[in-house]
């Protein structure tokens, strides 16, 4: 990426995080773990390992500057597609995170949720996801949500069956639906929206993730990295980057 710098006049003097305004909430698009493993000639679940590691490090970081969500995308409603062997050992990766997550996060005061359709997962897998959500739901600190399962199509779908079962049994009037009650029936009800997302490995695409919340979200496309090579200080480039956009909601 570009250095920054602060005045028109190109002074050498770079921009920190401390002469910006943060992002409340960021978003990652955690990609090109495949592609990592491949450029070493190891298996996928290589890549999904490092992809792990690297998610710590970044939501501890982001936690450490003062962002107040963070949301990852870790299993998408379409990766049920890949083969048997790669969706196993993704499963397998969560689930040694997951047991790990609830003392590991317990420092940072990180409250963790999950976001998408759990109820297609092991038993097993279930009761961690509950056991990481009641542990951690009275903690103070950052809200990391992770998208397990989830598709922002399906989402919506659920939401407005949620709806529509209020205005069948008579509880709401159609006219009264609105873009809050349909936020407000999203998993992420209660959050604000995205300010950025950040995805790396090259891909311009938001492969159905947080559709409704993103609509004035800033995207961040990173060519050359993959997601396990991610770094703090690509952390902070990004936030540099975000905060010199002129962010206009639509308006003037
Ligand atoms: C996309 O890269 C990545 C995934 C589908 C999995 C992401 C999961 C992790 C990083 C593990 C995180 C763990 C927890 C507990 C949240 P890809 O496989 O599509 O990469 P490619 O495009 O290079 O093939």
């Amino acid at each position: 990426m570009l250095p920054f710098f602060k005045n028109k006049e190109n002074s050498k003097t770079e921009i920190t995080l401390a002469d910006v305004k943060l992002p409340e909430h960021i978003g990652f698009i955690m990609d090109g773990n495949g592609r990592w493993a491949k450029k070493r000639n190891l298996p996928r679940s290589a890549g999904h390992s490092a992809g792990a590691k690297t998610f710590r490090k970044i939501v501890k970081y982001c936690d450490r500057i003062g962002i107040k969500y963070v949301t990852v995308y870790a299993f998408s409603t379409e990766n049920w597609k890949r083969p048997e062997e790669e969706v196993n050992s993704l499963m397998k990766l969560f689930k040694s995170y997951l047991e790990e997550a609830i003392s590991d996060f317990k420092d940072e005061d990180i409250v963790v949720r999950f976001i998408g359709d759990t109820t297609a997962f092991s038993k097993e897998l279930q009761d961690l996801i509950e056991e990481n959500e009641k542990e951690s739901a009275d903690r103070k600190g950052m809200v990391l949500n992770i998208a397990m399962n989830y598709g922002s199509r399906d989402e919506i779908v659920r939401a407005m069956k949620i709806i529509a079962r209020q205005v069948k049994d008579g509880t709401i009037n159609p006219d009264e639906i609105s873009e809050e009650m349909i936020s407000q029936n999203l998993y992420t009800a209660g959050q604000p929206d995205p300010d950025l997302v950040i995805r790396p490995s090259g891909e311009y695409r938001i492969s159905n993730f947080l559709l409704w919340q993103s609509a004035y979200t800033e995207y961040i496309i990173m060519d050359e990295v993959l997601w396990p090579d991610f770094t703090e200080k690509m952390v902070d480039e990004c936030i540099i980057e975000y905060a010199k956009r002129n962010r206009r909601f639509g308006g003037v």
